[in-house]
């Protein structure tokens, strides 16, 4: 069906209709106040930590390595002996966290950046693809939909013209806009054997950081796409077979404001059960408050003896008295792991995992 050769960008239609800058207003609207907020709030390691996690899961649902939120618990905690799919999950959540600090740093996103996170996801050095036969296909009837560009050269050279519209600079086109461009543009070059999916993922919320929009790593769509899946996959095709941009730029622009609120949303009760927690432990259990530990039961949904111990500078010993304390008055749950014992900040856990 098409035996077009996937354009250069930008695309050479008008982007910004009428329809899509109203939606743009919207998105950007919802952005900001989320953006505004999370800048404001003093704990926000605990807070990008709690969402990445929730992404990792919702990210990896799309490719079906269905992981629930107790596996992926484990697998965070200790990656030795858990299902492979918890391992894949933590994989995206480390390319996610390395991709966000090389964005910090070096203010670009380059094609070899975009290769290593596929690495991290994929745990293989594969790379860009050399062999031709991937063919995107429709997973009902097989039929193929869609066959990407082929050779590694004429993926490189896609990828170049790609990595050059990503960082451009003070283009008249409005990011959000661009986002939409860049994840179509993507995921048609398909530059890997696999993980091109979850790796454009990734990519459109490092470009939120990369043009400032957002400065912590929060906002993400896959949670809209797996709830609007069969049109995320029907307005790509869309765009090469219908040209029509604006159908897919207004999914995009869109599902940026739904997250957007959702994320405000989630952020806000997850703060509120921070202070709730600190209250209640500052009141119960005076003698082992500190704000330091309220971080370290926040942090990564679990903690264990020896993080309380190097955390708060203190004794095994007393270590496992607190956390034994802290499980006995409702707080934490424990769960022994191979030879470990993990506790699990109960309702941060419960919190986001009947968000879903
Ligand atoms: N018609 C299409 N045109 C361009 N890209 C498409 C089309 N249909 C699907 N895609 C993209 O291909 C991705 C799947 O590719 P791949 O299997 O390499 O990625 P993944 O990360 O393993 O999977 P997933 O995205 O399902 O989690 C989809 O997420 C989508 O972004
Ligand atoms: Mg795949």
């Amino acid at each position: 069906m098409d035996n077009q050769k996937l354009p250069m960008l930008p695309p050479s239609v008008e982007l910004e209709t009428t329809a899509v800058l109203k939606q743009l207003a919207k998105a950007h609207r919802a952005l900001a106040e989320l953006k505004g907020y999370a800048d404001t709030i003093p704990n926000k390691h605990i807070l990008i930590n709690a969402v990445m996690i929730k992404e990792a899961k919702d990210s990896s649902t799309i490719e079906n390595i269905v992981t629930t939120h107790d596996d992926l618990f484990r697998a965070i905690s200790d990656a030795s002996g858990v299902t492979p799919a918890a391992k894949e999950v933590a994989g995206y959540r480390t390319a996610l966290w390395h991709g966000y600090e090389h964005v910090k740093a070096r203010e670009m996103l380059t094609t070899n950046m975009i290769i290593e996170i596929q690495s991290m996801i994929e745990k293989n050095h594969a790379g860009i693809r050399k062999l031709p036969g991937t063919v995107l296909r429709n997973d009902r009837t097989g039929e193929t939909i869609y066959t990407p560009p082929e050779g590694e050269s004429e993926i490189r050279d896609l990828l170049g013209n790609l990595e050059k519209y990503i960082n451009q600079e003070n283009d008249d086109i409005d990011p959000l806009i661009r986002l939409a461009v860049i994840h179509y543009q993507f995921e048609s070059i398909h530059p890997f054997y696999d993980g091109n999916g979850r790796t454009g993922r990734i990519i459109n919320v490092l470009y939120l950081v990369l043009k400032g929009l957002l400065d912590s790593p929060i906002l993400y769509l896959s949670r809209y796409i797996n709830l609007n899946r069969p049109a995320y996959y029907r307005l790509l095709q869309e765009i090469r077979t219908l040209e029509n941009w604006e159908a897919w730029i207004l999914y995009i622009l869109t599902g940026i404001e739904e997250t957007a609120v959702y994320t405000l949303k989630l952020v806000k009760s997850i703060h509120a059960e921070v202070e709730i927690m600190t209250e209640e432990i500052k009141k119960r259990l005076p003698k082992i408050y500190s704000k330091e530990l309220i971080d370290l039961l926040f942090y990564e949904f679990y903690t264990r003896i020896e993080y309380i111990e190097k955390g708060l500078s203190v004794t095994r010993k007393t270590a496992a008295n607190y956390l034994s304390t802290l499980e006995a008055e409702g707080f934490l749950r424990s769960e022994k792991i191979g030879r470990d014992r993990i506790y699990q900040n109960k309702r941060l856990f419960d919190l986001v995992k009947n968000d879903d």
